[in-house]
């Protein structure tokens, strides 16, 4: 797909991080770039600075990522790319000793389904909308209408000790990927996912320092967290590149997360 100042791109957690070098990459690259997020001092910040819309969303919230969809399309045109950084979730074990109760507590239920929201179905439902809302538009070359770029993480594949609800709803962020690329094929919307591997955002940078140097020193290579500009590279190279479908791709530095 040629991006240039026809391509319309919505970036969800476009406000920081990860969402936020993805929104400046694809920005960089001619796109007019539309950010989703529930921080309006930053998400306006980001939009400003690359000269794109700002549409307070709560992807938990089907009416809110509607009327985003909405107040994007009538600002920049309706979204060819979709990159889905923003998540919620919630950490701990299955069973846990709870010293005050003086036995093992059990992970409940809601917590579960609430990180499985946060992540998996909050997935799904950004990813459909963009999806109809793509199925509109004109044919690119080869009949292509659109790309959808979903994030994952990869404690989809090594979830650690406390990750439980994490881990599985990221990997059914993958598990949505190849079905979704299959169900959209006749459309000609591509549908991919990154897993990032430990990265330099404010979600890891808020860690003490010797924690910082002992993850960086566990990469095999480069000795150091992922920068948000080599996850914003990939994220623009999976919409360039037309040939990347139906794929889940580690960026990690080769790194394989211990169980702790
Ligand atoms: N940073 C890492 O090391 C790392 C590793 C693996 C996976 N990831 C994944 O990358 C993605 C982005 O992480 P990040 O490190 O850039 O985080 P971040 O905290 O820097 O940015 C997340 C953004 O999402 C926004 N957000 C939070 N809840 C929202 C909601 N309900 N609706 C809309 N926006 C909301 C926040 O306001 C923030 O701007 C996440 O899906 C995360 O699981 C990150």
């Amino acid at each position: 797909m040629i991006i240039d100042s026809s391509t319309s791109v919505v970036v969800t957690g476009g406000a920081s991080g990860l969402g936020r070098a993805a929104a400046m990459a694809l920005a960089a690259a001619g796109a007019k770039v539309a950010i989703f997020d529930v921080n309006e001092a930053k998400g306006e910040e980001v939009a400003k600075a690359v000269g794109g819309v700002f549409c307070r969303v709560d992807i938990n919230d089907e009416d809110s990522v509607v009327a985003g969809y909405a107040k994007s399309r009538a600002a920049i045109g309706q979204e060819r790319v979709l990159i889905h950084c923003a998540m919620t979730s919630r950490r701990g074990k299955t069973l846990a000793f709870d010293k005050a109760a003086g036995k093992l507590k059990r992970l409940s239920t809601a917590d579960y389904e609430a990180g499985v929201q946060g992540t998996l179905v909050a997935s799904y439902r950004l990813a459909s909308h963009a999806a109809e809302g793509m199925a509109t538009l004109p044919p690119l070359e080869d009949g292509e209408r659109g790309c959808i770029v979903l994030t994952a993480s990869v404690a989809a594949q090594d979830g650690q000790i406390g990750q439980v609800i994490y881990a599985s709803a990221k990997a059914g962020v993958n598990g949505l990927v190849l079905p979704m690329a299959r169900d959209l094929s006749d459309l000609g919307i591509r549908v991919n996912s990154i897993m990032p591997g430990i990265f330099a955002t404010p979600l890891m940078l808020g860690a003490a320092q010797n924690v910082l140097d002992s993850l960086s020193a566990s990469v095999p290579f480069p000795k150091r967290l992922g920068k948000p500009e080599e996850f914003g590279s990939l994220a623009l190279e999976l919409a360039r590149n037309s040939y990347f479908n139906g794929q889940c791709i580690r960026l990690d530095g080769a790194i394989r997360m211990a169980p702790r």
